[in-house]
Order: C-alpha cells, then structure tokens, then sequence
C-alpha cells in the first residue's frame, strides 16, 4: 500500500494493528481494497425521522458506484440527521452536535475523503462544518427539492403556504376543513422544501462556493440527473484525494464572496448568514455579518421564487437552474474563486442560459436592483440584526411605532389573539428570549403570526423584532438575529411595552428611542434572564455556556478553527 494515504496509517504494515484495523473490515472486501485505495466515506444524513433526507441511501449507491469506478472503496458513515419540522425544541440547537459528532467521526476513522449528503436545513451547514474543521477532500451532493404539490389546481410552497394558509384560517378567509385537506397535497415527493427555503438556499450557495459538482445543486430528488450527479460525485472524490485538494486548499473568502451573491441573487433565507459564518469560522477566514450587506447590498434579485416571490425549485430548474442565475450576475464574482473540480466558479457559466424570464430574470430586467441582506444597528442592535428587503413590505422599511412586548414565545401565543390586546397595525411586535442562550437554540419564531383582530381588518405585515431567526420560507418585515440577544445583556431585554422604537432600513438603524439614562436604572425582564435557559445537565448544558451570537454564526466557541485530520494515537 502506498504510504501518502491518511489511511495507510491504519491498513500499511504487517504488525498486530494493522492486522487488527484490515482484518475486522474484509466482510467481503477483496485484498486490493487495502492495497493504496482512497478510502472515502459517505456522510450520509438519510433518515426515518429527517423526511427531506429519508432518499439519500438510494443517492449513497450511486456515489458508490462512482468511487468504485474511479478505483476508491466507498464505506457508508451515518452520521447525525436533524428533520427541521420534527425535533424540538429547534434543529439549530443540534446543528453544532451535528457538526462536533461528524467532525469527530471523520477524523477518529481511516479515510481519505468524504462525500457529505445532505438535505433539510441544517444537514448541509453541519456537514461542511465538519469537513471544515476535519480539512480531508470534501464534496458536497445535495438532496434536491421535492416536486410542486397543487391544491384547487394552485401550485402549494412547502413553508410559505403553510404560513400563508393558517394566517388565511386565522382571518376566517378559509375554513379549517380545506386547511386540513391542502396538508396531503403539499409534500408530493422525496425531496426538501421546494420553496426558497434554507434547505434550497444552502444547496446552492453550497454550490456557489465551490463544494458541489458545479450544476447540480438544485436538481430535484426525483430528477434522473441527480443521482447521475452523485455517481459523478463519487469518481470526483477519488480525484480530490489524489489531488490533496482539501477545503483549506480552495475555500478562501472569494469563495464566501461568491455565496454572498448568489445569496442575494436567489433571494435566499436569512440562515444563510449564520450558517456561513459558522463554515467560516471554521475555516479561519475573516467574514463579518456586515460582509453579508456591504457585498450582497448591491446585488439584484432574480429569482422569483416563493417566499420572495411566485415559483418553486422545480420551475429554476426548467428555467435553466442555478448557474443561470450566476451567469447574470458574472461580473459581481469572483474569478478566483475555485471548485471542488479545481477549475474556477465562473468557468462553468458560459453555456447557462435562462429559458423562462419569468422565473430566473435577466440582469437587464430584475425583481428588485438591489436584494441582498441589510445589517441594521443602533441602540436596540449595538451588535447587528438583519432584515431581508426582498420578503418585506417597502412601506414598512422606515417606520416608527410602539413596541408590543412579549417575552416568550409562549407568553406570545397566550396574549396574541386576546381582543383587549393593546396593538395595531402601526405597532412594532417584540419578541425576546429566542437568542441562541436564551431558548436555547435560536428558534425561527420570529416571523410572528399577527393578531387575529388586525388579520380580520385586512392586515398582512406588521413590524417583528426578534433575537431568534425565522424560517427561510417566511415572509415578513421581520428584523432578526438581534445581537447581543437579550438573555446576554442585549437591550432587547430592556424594551417595554408601549417604548417608541424607530427602524429605518435605508439608513441601517433600529433604535429604541429611550432616553440612554432611562435605560441605564431598567432592570432586564427576568423573564429574558431566567427564561428556559438552564439546563442542568447533557447537551444543552455545553451549549449555552459555549455557543457565541449569531454575528459569530452561533458556533461553540471551542469549535471555532480547524483540527485537522492527524490522530495522535493507535486504539489499540
Ligand atoms: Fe426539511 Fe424544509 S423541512 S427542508
């Protein structure tokens, strides 16, 4: 066996460990399979219980059958799978676990390289994480979006007619029995949200920084394409291996540059910023969240995707996919940014051309000119919040109103639809103690549902303030990621109800107009201090007392930076 592989480590030699390490895996292996073969695992986050990802086992054999093909042996690694509509209290609490128990494996086992499947919102980002910090050849294949589902023959947006439906209810526009019918129409295939969710979001700005076969990110799960992408895929990481073409070695922060834009392009979910932010972190490379509006700011939007706009996943793919967008937005990339394939980005835009202006826009005509994220600060965010443009109402952008208060989002639900609530549409909805300490997990509430009695009047949008985040298929004029949240000392903790809080969008402000003096004798609500935020014990212990802010990406702090792939010693 060749001595250059990670893995010879563990199968080279003729003593009583490498004896061990080739013995306990020949179930029917062939010596050659430990003769100076690439050994690539395949992350596979398949599972029962993350329904986006339950099809991954079938792309798994066809990544397979490419690593054989290329001459590498294929070993299938389960790893942590988090379903973001099903574990509580929020996956992005076990995003981080995710990432520390797929790290760990990585590195504990004798690979050379990994193939990360990936799907639901935080499968990808806890993945690339992993590999991040790991630093061994990494390619990424993700899942896909499920077909459109239709309802009364009106195509249905996973998330986003969710929201807009129950709101629908809630207005005594639809009746609860067609709500509950819609429910079998919505989820029409294997696959993740079709709307422009956080799972579609991270699949292509996954893409565009370099870490997926350039092309396929957005293919649907039950498109042919993708698991001819993923057979490709698996020959891919053989290459990589022999290449040594590691995330070290083309992720840099043109790569993040590059996501930034096609952030904006797609109109993507805010979770983008966190999640990115985290990958960064993990790879040392300086990103801010103020990188997210100063680079995306001049970006226009181009897709008309729900939940900015009309269409679903499977409709950008006729139109003529991801890299047709990219194409329109050349000149923003940067060229230097490389691939998984070690050629750059931009080298795969040439023949993407757009074949439905109706969803993907040409630069010439766009959906808004200028759609990237805003970081907004000031006396209510002395450390940055941020506000999607492209999911808010442009009346609403610069607005002063009277802050609502509610202190969790179960004091939320009891008092929103009470009729002597004190609120109307002019009012600004505060809700606090869903920062990443403080529920613990940075739970998506902020998109709050509005008051009944406002819903019955016709009103659609109000202004939500939140230290948590929201759901990538949400809509809204919703500031969120408040920093410091308010069970870290942030100001949120200090708002009362009936304060005048001021948002001004285009100027990047959000103040509470409370006298600094005022607020220096305000005790925090005890409520955002003692909150739910005291676990005693496991994981949620580890986490609140290590996870950072949202402008860090809410990652632990001990799993900031990489640890590379060297073991220090045998097991044995
Ligand atoms: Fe899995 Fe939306 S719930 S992607």
């Amino acid at each position: 066996m060749t001595s250059d592989l990670r893995s010879s480590e563990w199968y080279a030699g003729d003593d009583r460990n490498s004896f061990i390490h080739r013995a306990w895996m020949r179930r029917g292996v062939p010596d050659s399979a430990f003769d100076g073969r690439p050994q690539i695992a395949i992350a596979n986050t398949a599972s029962d219980l993350t329904p986006c990802n339950a099809h991954l086992n079938e792309v798994a054999q066809s990544v397979k059958n490419g690593i054989y093909e290329a001459g590498g042996i294929p070993l299938e690694l389960p790893v942590v799978s988090l379903g973001e509509t099903q574990v509580r209290p929020t996956a992005m609490l076990w995003r981080n676990m995710a990432a520390m128990a797929t790290e760990e494996m990585l590195r504990a086992n004798p690979i050379d390289g990994v193939v990360l499947l990936g799907g639901c919102d935080k499968t990808i980002p806890s993945l690339l994480m992993a590999a991040s910090s790991v630093d061994l050849p990494a390619v990424v294949v993700p899942g896909g979006p499920m077909m459109t589902g239709h309802f009364r023959g009106e195509a249905l947006g996973c998330g986003t007619d969710v929201w807009r439906l129950s709101e629908e209810v809630r207005a005594g526009t639809l009746s609860q029995a067609e709500f509950t019918r819609s429910e079998s129409s919505m989820i029409r295939s294997k696959g993740h949200c079709n709307t422009m969710g956080t799972a579609s979001t991270m699949a292509l700005v996954a893409e565009a920084l370099g870490t997926v076969m350039p092309g396929l990110a957005g293919t649907p799960a039950s498109d042919a394409r993708l698991l001819a992408g993923a057979h490709d895929t698996g020959r891919l990481a053989v290459q990589m291996v022999a290449e040594d073409r590691r995330p070290s070695t083309f992720l840099t922060r043109a790569s993040f540059h590059n996501a930034i834009v096609a952030l904006a392009a797609i109109g993507g979910s805010t979770n983008a910023v966190v999640h990115l932010l985290a990958v960064a972190g993990r790879l040392g490379i300086e990103l801010t969240v103020d990188d997210f509006d100063r680079i995306g700011g001049q970006v226009p939007l181009l897709v008309n995707l729900q939940p900015a706009g009309r269409y679903l996943m499977d409709d950008l793919q006729r139109a003529g996919g991801f890299l047709a967008v990219l194409r329109e937005v050349r000149d923003l990339l940067d060229p230097a940014a490389l691939t998984i394939t070690g050629r750059p980005l931009v080298d795969y835009l040439d023949d993407a051309l757009i074949w439905d202006q109706e969803v993907i826009t040409p630069r010439s005509s766009p959906l808004q000119a200028r759609a990237g994220i805003r970081v907004l600060r000031g006396t209510l965010a002395p450390g940055g919040a941020i506000i999607k443009p492209a999911a808010a109402s442009p009346r609403l952008l610069a607005h002063r109103g009277r802050a609502v208060v509610f202190d969790s989002i179960e004091d939320f639900h009891a008092r929103i639809d009470d009729p002597e609530l004190d609120i109307d549409e002019d009012s600004v909805m505060v809700l606090r103690g869903c920062g990443p300490k403080g529920y613990p997990g940075m739970p998506e509430v902020s998109n709050m549902p509005l008051p009944k009695k406002l819903l019955a009047r016709g009103v659609r949008d109000m202004i939500r303030i939140c230290d948590g985040r929201m759901s990538g298929t949400a809509y809204g004029t919703v500031v969120l990621h408040v920093t410091p949240e308010a069970a870290d000392g942030g100001p949120l903790a200090l708002v009362r109800t009936g304060d005048w809080i001021t948002l001004d969008v285009h100027a990047r402000r959000l103040d509470l107009d409370v006298p600094a003096e005022e607020l220096a004798v305000r005790a925090p609500s005890r409520a955002t201090v003692d909150g739910f935020a005291n676990p005693r014990r496991g994981w949620e212990r580890l986490y609140v007392d290590h996870v950072l802010q949202a402008d860090r990406g809410a990652d632990l702090d001990f799993l900031v930076g990489s640890s590379g792939s060297a073991v220090s010693r045998e097991s044995h």
